[in-house]
């Protein structure tokens, strides 16, 4: 069983599709060991109640500073045990040493098509503004392993969204979920879960 700890700041539909996934058999040899958000606000916390699943909060705030913040996160993290750590729309940046220490045991889903309108700053309805701004035709999400830089790690799945003339940076936001995220993260976990994922000189590759 690949037990995994998923960390979250928002809504959680990621979360959702994640524990929705597990209960229908798409995502199989998975249990999620508990959820962590750093806001105590975040719905997800209350999907995660609603499942079962431990869900604390853990707010950088609740800290005299980031570092004292980052020991009891990874203090927090090391007492789940996870095998596999997953960011579901996490806005708190990953400590060094937890990279350091899960080197490809952590996963993230970014809502476009890396290396395209990714990076420092690209983050929630700011991907999809940009992406509207530039006027690109294809947009999409990616699931990748997190390491020291910022949405640069080994890219694991990607799925394509088209970008409608009349789109919204709310209504791409929301069909790059249902036609994108929703589909992929569940997939990088059942991947993961089944031993069908090696990472080779920066590259993921499917046995
Ligand atoms: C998603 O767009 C995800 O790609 C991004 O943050 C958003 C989280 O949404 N990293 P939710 O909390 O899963 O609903």
């Amino acid at each position: 069983m690949l037990r995994i700890l998923v960390c979250v700041s928002g809504g959680g539909t990621n979360l959702q599709a994640v524990i929705d996934a597990i209960g229908d058999g798409r995502i199989t040899n998975t249990e999620i060991a508990g959820v962590i958000s750093n806001n105590k606000n975040a719905y997800a916390l209350t999907r995660a109640r609603q499942s079962g699943i431990e869900a604390i909060c853990l707010s950088p705030k609740d800290f005299p500073d980031r570092a004292a913040f980052n020991r009891a996160f990874l203090d927090k993290v090391d007492s789940c045990l996870p095998d596999l750590i997953v960011l579901a729309g996490f806005l708190v940046t990953i400590p060094a040493a937890m990279i350091e220490k899960y080197r490809n045991r952590i996963i993230n889903i970014h809502p476009s098509l890396i290396p395209s309108f990714c990076g420092v700053g690209f983050y929630g309805l700011k991907v999809h503004e940009a992406v509207l701004a530039r006027g690109v035709k294809v947009t999409g999400a990616t699931v990748h392993f997190v390491d020291e830089g910022t949405d640069t790690g080994p890219i694991l799945l990607q799925k394509s969204v088209e970008v409608n003339e009349d789109d919204t940076p709310e209504s791409l936001q929301r069909r790059v979920m249902e036609e994108a995220e929703w589909q992929l993260l569940p997939r990088a976990i059942d991947l993961i879960a089944n031993g069908k994922v090696s990472v080779t000189d920066g590259k993921v590759r499917y046995k």
